[in-house]
């Protein structure tokens, strides 16, 4: 495996890459599950966050294979800090450090490119992998905000967590 992080590019969106957001397992912790995703309404997407000086988004590729994406968003912020979101999309790459590997880059990223102070994220009690993911790479839990999401009929805790660079 060769894993490399890039800007993400209108001309990689393919079916495929449409095709994450419809499998139930990628969706299970996702607000994803609650839109319609197009190929055209992702072409957009990637356009609108090219265009932005607030976001980035990186596609994960495996040897020329897109494979998922991260997201830092809140760059513009005059309190230093952003939010990352990210996605393993193909299934077939989960549990062999991929999701680690890749918060991991952009930890470096944030520090050494973006010079912030501090990354957050948001997620679901219960999306054991992502949870491990952060903890992993040393973000602490900040807070807990009970029940506040709904997934597929059950309703979640939300878990913020946090990395001082
Ligand atoms: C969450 C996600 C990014 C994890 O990616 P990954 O490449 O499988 O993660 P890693 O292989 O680096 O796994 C990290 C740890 O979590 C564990 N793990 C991963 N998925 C797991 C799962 N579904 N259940 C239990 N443990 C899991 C791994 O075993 C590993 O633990 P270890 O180091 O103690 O052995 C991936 O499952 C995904 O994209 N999910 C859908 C989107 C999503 O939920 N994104 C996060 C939104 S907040």
């Amino acid at each position: 495996m060769r894993l490399l992080l890039k800007l993400l590019e209108e001309k990689n969106v393919t079916d495929q890459y449409v095709a994450w957001f419809a499998n139930k397992e990628v969706a299970r912790f996702s607000d994803n599950q609650y839109e319609k995703i197009t190929f055209d309404g992702q072409k957009a997407y990637v356009r609108r966050c090219c265009e932005s000086n607030d976001v980035d988004l990186y596609g994960v590729f495996d040897e020329g294979k897109h494979i998922g994406n991260i997201s830092i968003s809140g760059l513009l912020s005059f309190h230093k800090r952003a939010k990352i979101s990210y996605v393993i999309g193909e299934t077939s790459y989960w549990g062999q450090g991929i999701g680690t590997f890749v918060v991991a880059e952009i930890i470096d990223k944030a520090k050494n490119q973006y010079k912030l102070n501090k990354l957050y994220a948001g997620l679901a009690d219960g999306n054991v992998g992502s949870k491990r993911v952060l903890e992993k790479n040393g973000f602490k839990l900040e807070g807990v905000r009970r029940r506040h999401l709904q997934y597929n009929n059950k309703f979640y805790d939300q878990l913020d967590y946090g990395l001082i660079l």
